[in-house]
């Protein structure tokens, strides 16, 4: 049909605009009716009252059907009980597929394949550590645990710390308590894990080898370089007969094993007060392979841990005849292998239990 104003189609009051605007507006919503789209019961009640509610954009249009002429009332009547029942089938049928897809995803699959449920990772100080374990004790080195919170005799005076050596002090040290008097009678954090080589001597008379890994405190300011507690691991052995020698072969194994077999170690000549003579180890760097680069500070070389020989004094004060027998110890830093490892720039990481750091470490076991 194809209705005509006589007169002109801004005639106020023209019967027939009126028809033409609904007929207009009727094929409109058509058009949206058939591209509705509602996945749950609240979009679909909001469609019927969008539409056919008695605010509803259909019944509206009803309201507007009264001013249509009355030769034209037969046909577009028609036209709007179509559009009725179509909104009504429309929403009805979205209705059914709706709860036909949802009658499908409760359906469970027993033949499908499970997901596999997601493992943790090993924190990457454990990595190491274990990785540093097993290369001694395939050396014969054995595992030795002791207390975290310390007294002074064990952390500082069996090994021959002076009184009034500075690590001794509250700048290194955190006291459980603090004896201004005595300071031998202190109790502390240890700040070191050769505590628990003193426990093991006190207890048993050589041949000893052990390797003592354990959380040790120190009263440091937070920063990327420095923590309020790391991680060590001790080493020590006393027998009949053992030299220096000894000491940097078993040295130079363990850095092999851990960085590869081209990689090479120096020791330069140091001080502790447990050991005489004592020494830094340095290992070839494991970046450049000692031809100097940044990592390295241009050296092409990278110090990793302390060592020497057990000064006689500490044998004696834990009950070991030192004319009879000699030992090494030496003492390593997990983060720094750690940190020279896998190229960790801040300490603070190792801490913070960001998962997204720990998930790096999925492949390293
Ligand atoms: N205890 C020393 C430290 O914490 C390391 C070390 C151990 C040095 C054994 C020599 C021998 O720095």
């Amino acid at each position: 049909m194809q209705p005509s104003c006589k007169k002109c189609c801004n005639f106020v009051g023209c019967k027939l605009n009126k028809t033409t605007m609904l007929l207009e507006k009727i094929e409109a919503l058509r058009g949206k009716l058939n591209e509705l789209k509602a996945d749950n019961e609240e979009a679909l009640e909001a469609l019927r009252i969008k539409y056919l509610s008695k605010k509803g954009e259909i019944t509206a249009l009803f309201a507007e059907f009264k001013d249509v002429p009355p030769e034209q009332k037969r046909e577009l009547g028609q036209k709007l009980n179509e559009i009725k029942t179509l909104a009504t089938e429309r929403i009805n049928a979205l209705r059914e597929s709706y709860k036909g897809q949802a009658k499908e995803q409760n359906k469970i699959d027993i033949t499908r394949p499970g997901f596999p449920a997601e493992v943790g990772t090993r924190h990457p100080l454990s990595v190491v550590r274990k990785q540093i374990i097993d290369i001694f004790t395939r050396l014969g080195f054995t595992l030795a645990e002791g207390p975290e919170v310390e007294d002074d005799w064990h952390v500082f005076s069996a090994l021959n710390f002076a009184a009034d050596h500075p690590a001794r002090d509250m700048q290194d040290t955190f006291f459980i308590e603090q004896n201004k008097d005595d300071v031998t009678r202190n109790i502390v954090l240890r700040s070191h894990t050769s505590s628990v080589q003193v426990r093991t001597m006190e207890r048993r008379q050589p041949p000893i080898r052990i390797i003592c890994p354990g959380r040790v405190y120190r009263n440091e300011a937070i920063t990327a370089r420095a923590h309020c507690f790391f991680h060590q691991i001790e080493g020590l052995y006393i027998d009949k007969g053992v030299t220096f020698a000894d000491l940097k072969q078993v040295l130079l194994h363990f850095a092999q094993e851990l960085y590869g077999p081209e990689t090479q170690i120096r020791l330069r000549p140091s001080y502790f007060p447990f050991t005489e003579p004592s020494a830094e180890m340095d290992v070839s760097c494991m970046l450049c392979g000692g031809e100097g680069c940044g990592f390295c500070k241009h050296t092409g070389w990278v110090e990793i841990l302390g060592c020497g020989m057990v000064d006689p004094a500490v044998l004696e004060a834990s009950g070991i005849d030192s004319t009879v027998y000699s030992g090494y110890a030496f003492g390593l830093g997990i983060e720094r292998i750690t940190n020279l490892k896998y190229m960790v720039k801040d300490l603070r990481m190792f801490s913070e239990n960001d998962v997204r750091f720990l998930d790096e470490f999925r492949s390293a076991h």
